[in-house]
């Protein structure tokens, strides 16, 4: 059964605990492109993304290991296998990256522009009953992680996008009311 734009909008929750079960690449890159109709000023599509899924997320998770966890050989194997989790539940990974243009208008546009194209993601994912979770650790702008995913110097990651399975559904947070957030144009 499809789920209506206004569903998707509604029903959808960010995923943070994922069962463990792999999400195809092929699953992945079906969503990453369809993603692609986000607006986006000038067509600069300003984002690139980089996937690890399938037979790359042994690598992945290595690499996250080393980057999130500084002393994880003095950690015991159960230890840092729980502390892991939080990678390694995950079904897929996307790391995304924004162009950081000189001029400040067309930056803040393209940020803006990759944000939508996330929420595409997001959306398209939830429809084929993927959950996702848009993360921003404390290393994206590590020059090692920034090394792996060959971020040029005119790059910023802005994410490391989880896919997942998962088996509970979080419950919403309370969103401010209507009239928290909008006012009437008044003269
Ligand atoms: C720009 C951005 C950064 C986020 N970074 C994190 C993060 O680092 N860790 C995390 O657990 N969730 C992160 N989230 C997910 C939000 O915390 C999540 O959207 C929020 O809990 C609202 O829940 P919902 O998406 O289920 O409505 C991020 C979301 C956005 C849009």
């Amino acid at each position: 059964m499809t789920l209506s734009v206004r569903d998707a909008v509604l029903q959808r929750r960010s995923i943070k605990l994922f069962n463990g079960q792999q999400v195809e690449k092929e699953a992945v890159l079906g969503i990453l492109d369809e993603a692609k109709w986000a607006p986006n000023h000038g067509n600069r599509q300003p984002w690139r993304i980089v996937v690890g899924a399938g037979e790359q997320l042994p690598k992945v998770h290595e690499l996250l290991k080393n980057l999130a966890i500084p002393k994880w050989e003095e950690l015991s194997e159960e230890a840092l296998a729980t502390q892991m989790k939080k990678f390694t539940l995950a079904g897929a990974y996307a790391f995304v990256l924004v162009t950081e243009d000189v001029r400040q208008k067309e930056r803040l546009e393209d940020y803006a522009a990759a944000s939508c194209y996330l929420q595409n993601v997001q959306l398209l994912a939830w429809e084929k009953g993927i959950g996702t979770c848009w993360k921003t650790p404390g290393f994206l702008d590590n020059p090692k992680f920034r090394e792996a995913l060959k971020a040029q110097p005119h790059e910023r990651v802005i994410s490391m996008f989880q896919f997942g399975y998962f088996d509970e559904l979080p419950k919403a947070r309370v969103r401010k009311e209507l009239t928290d957030f909008v006012t009437e144009f008044e003269i």
